[in-house]
């Protein structure tokens, strides 16, 4: 134990507002996947999360409800870890910011840091936005608004305590400039040196007298502590830091990254590590800035209405669609457009149809042809083989290299890549047809060897991101041994013993329905009213370009609204050769158009494609499929191509 390499991972801690939406769901699922595959390479792994209950948000929703702040918290944490233990969480520990020993840890740290003469006292006066629990100055407003989320602030005039954040400002700058792994992605590294610290820092408030739901200074006890330098100092009294048993401190600090959502990024890695500076301890090695999952109309949020239910995804679904969907459908560091339909596609397409049949193939295979036991693996030098095996060995390789940079969902899709060989390795070999051949019965056993032992390196691969499959799969194959099922048997091709006894069992994931909504009709009388005069319009231009053939005005140019979109997925129409069915993002909108390109791209070609959008087509139905817009073409003689930006810029970005 003593001599393990650690691992310390956190999440950050919860507002404990009404209830977790699965965008909160999305960071700890994250962090647990991370947590669980380091323990299979042997790391002792510290994996905290928690919950941040302080601050005149949480007061005044009690208040609201007519209870305690204390009353309301406790009820809202133990609904956040019966989540957590639905979504199979393996945190080692949970904090509570109202725990006693984290009060007295951050009451230690403000009074430290005001003996020194980092913390002072003084006046404040500027703006606050209450849900972000962030002071902004004049100048930092947009339009007024918190610049965040572009809600009301509020003018706040108290006396207040201060952080010399200034006096480390050159200190900071000069360590993000040296380690390059501190900030990650890359660009959010850019982003907090340009905007926030090249600019020059002012001090922090870090104390409010307006309100008492927070931790009192020691020595001043009509003011709390600010919510984040209360917040922030979890990462380190949860393991005991300035306590008398600060063991798990010294063995796991510094931290080895914070998973936080990119709009807490600032926080992490100005305010924290100058907090770490200025009480000289070291800082975290790494804080990754992950990107939000967005539904229609911008960033999920409570106070937005548009919230996600993980329990009822979780009850619908199962635990293990959802933890796949969500590291697999967006990549680790980038925004992404959730929708339950996207979720159920994954689902049927990844889960049911390639791994779930996969594993029933293989064992009503090994049922059917060797009565259930598994026959024994013989090397054939068979190049079919050779290639299959050497991609099984070469996976785990490649998932290790990306799960320690926290890709997830590359690395699921390398784990998909085998389990697609996997499939494609039936296709070639036919097993159908060499059990009609006696003689070739030994070839049979070899193919399902194969294919089980293929899985079962599947099964162990994906057992961080989905804790429940690997069992059913294990259980399935007739897997007992427990050398069988961890992380260094996928590195050899082969552990597999013949003579298993496979178990057919249910379908792991059956195809589910998606009922999508029907969209509202409009009323038709309003229509009936409006025609005559969309026709006297219509007379008019058409008269107009009759006088001016050649030309049309800057204002007709302006009426179609061309939008930079990227390919999403995209597959055949069937029982129309032509046309392909395109799912397009288009800034945080999610759009599904039909197009007739069939003839010249593949569906698998244009995933990840950028490409011009007429936005405001009207929709209509192309072999009852609805399309809404049109994507821009060059056609000539034949040939086809479609027009797209020539340099990366965002999508929703208008074309004119
Ligand atoms: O910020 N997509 O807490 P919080 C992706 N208490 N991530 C999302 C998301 C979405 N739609 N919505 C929320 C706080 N998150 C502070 C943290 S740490 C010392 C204090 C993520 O409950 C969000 O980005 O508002 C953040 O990382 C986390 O959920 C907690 O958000
Ligand atoms: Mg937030």
């Amino acid at each position: 134990m003593e001599n393990k390499k650690t691992y310390y991972i956190t999440t950050p801690i919860y507002y404990p507002s009404d209830k977790l939406h699965i965008g909160h769901s999305y960071t700890t699922v994250a962090a647990d996947a991370a947590s669980r595959y380091k323990r299979a390479q042997g790391y002792d792994v510290m994996f905290l999360t928690g919950t941040d209950e302080h601050g005149q948000k949480i007061q005044r929703k009690a208040v609201d409800k007519g209870v305690t702040p204390q009353q309301y918290v406790d009820e809202v944490v133990a609904g956040i870890k019966e989540l957590w233990k639905l979504l199979d969480i393996t945190h080692d520990r949970f904090i509570r910011t109202t725990d006693q020993q984290h009060v007295e840890v951050v009451q230690k740290i403000f009074k430290k840091l005001y003996d020194q003469g980092d913390i002072y006292k003084s006046e404040y006066e500027g703006w606050y936005c209450t849900p972000c629990e962030s002071f902004w100055t004049e100048r930092q407003l947009v339009d007024g608004k918190c610049p965040d989320c572009g809600r009301e602030v509020e003018l706040t005039k108290e006396e207040s305590y201060f952080f010399r954040l200034s006096k480390y400002q050159d200190r900071l700058i000069q360590y993000i400039e040296d380690h390059p792994e501190f900030i990650q992605p890359q660009t959010r590294q850019n982003e907090m040196l340009n905007n926030f610290l090249r600019p020059g820092l002012e001090d922090l408030c870090v104390s409010r007298t307006s309100f008492d739901w927070g931790i009192p200074v020691s020595f001043d006890d009509k003011h709390v502590v600010y919510v984040w330098i209360d917040a922030l100092s979890n990462y380190a009294s949860a393991l005991g830091f300035m306590t008398e048993n600060d063991s798990d401190y010294k063995r796991y600090w510094p931290a080895d990254v914070h998973l936080v959502g990119k709009e807490i990024v600032r926080f992490h890695t100005i305010i924290w590590p100058i907090m770490l500076m200025a009480l000289g301890e070291p800082l975290p090695k790494q804080v990754f800035g992950h990107g939000w999952l967005i539904l229609e109309g911008g960033k999920m949020s409570k106070s937005k209405g548009n919230v996600v239910d993980p329990v009822i995804l979780v009850e619908k679904y199962g635990v293990d669609a959802i933890r796949y969907f969500l590291l697999r459908e967006v990549p680790f560091g980038s925004d992404g457009v959730y929708s339950e339909e996207a979720l159920v596609n994954r689902l049927n397409s990844d889960l049911a149809n390639d791994l779930g049949n996969l594993l029933s193939r293989t064992v009503t295979m090994i049922d059917k042809y060797f009565g259930g036991v598994l026959p024994a693996f013989v090397d054939s030098k068979d190049p079919l083989d050779a290639s299959l095996i050497e991609l099984a060995e070469a996976t785990s390789v490649k998932v290790e290299d990306l799960m320690e940079k926290l890709l997830f969902s590359n690395a699921l899709a390398e784990i998909w890549k085998l389990v697609g060989r996997t499939n494609k390795y039936i296709d070639e070999t036919m097993p159908w047809v060499l059990a009609k051949d006696e003689a070739k019965k030994a070839r049979l056993g070899t193919v399902l060897y194969n294919l089980a032992e293929s899985l079962r390196i599947t099964a162990v691969l994906i057992s961080p991101f989905m804790p429940n499959t690997p069992l059913r799969i294990f259980e399935q194959l007739g897997i007992v041994e427990d050398s069988d099922k961890v992380w260094a048997s996928v590195k050899k091709f082969g552990a597999l013993k013949a003579g298993a006894v496979v178990k057919k069992g249910g379908i792991i994931f059956p195809r589910v329905e998606f009922a999508k909504e029907e969209p509202v009709k409009e009323e038709p009388k309003k229509e009936a009213k409006q025609a005559p005069v969309k026709q006297e319009e219509a007379k008019k231009e058409e008269k107009a370009a009759a006088a001016d053939p050649g030309y049309i005005t800057i204002d007709d140019f302006a009426k179609i609204d061309f939008r930079v979109a990227k390919v999403l997925e995209c597959e055949r129409v069937e029982g129309a050769d032509k046309l392909l069915k395109l799912q397009l993002e288009v800034g945080s909108e999610k759009r599904q158009v039909v197009s007739g390109i069939a003839k010249h791209y593949k569906p698998e070609e244009l995933i990840g494609k950028y490409v011009v959008l007429v936005a405001n087509l009207k929709p209509v139905k192309l072999k009852g499929i609805e399309s809404n817009g049109m994507i821009l073409a060059a056609s000539n003689e034949g040939a086809l191509t479609l027009v797209a930006p020539v340099s990366e810029i965002s999508t929703g970005s208008k074309v004119s």
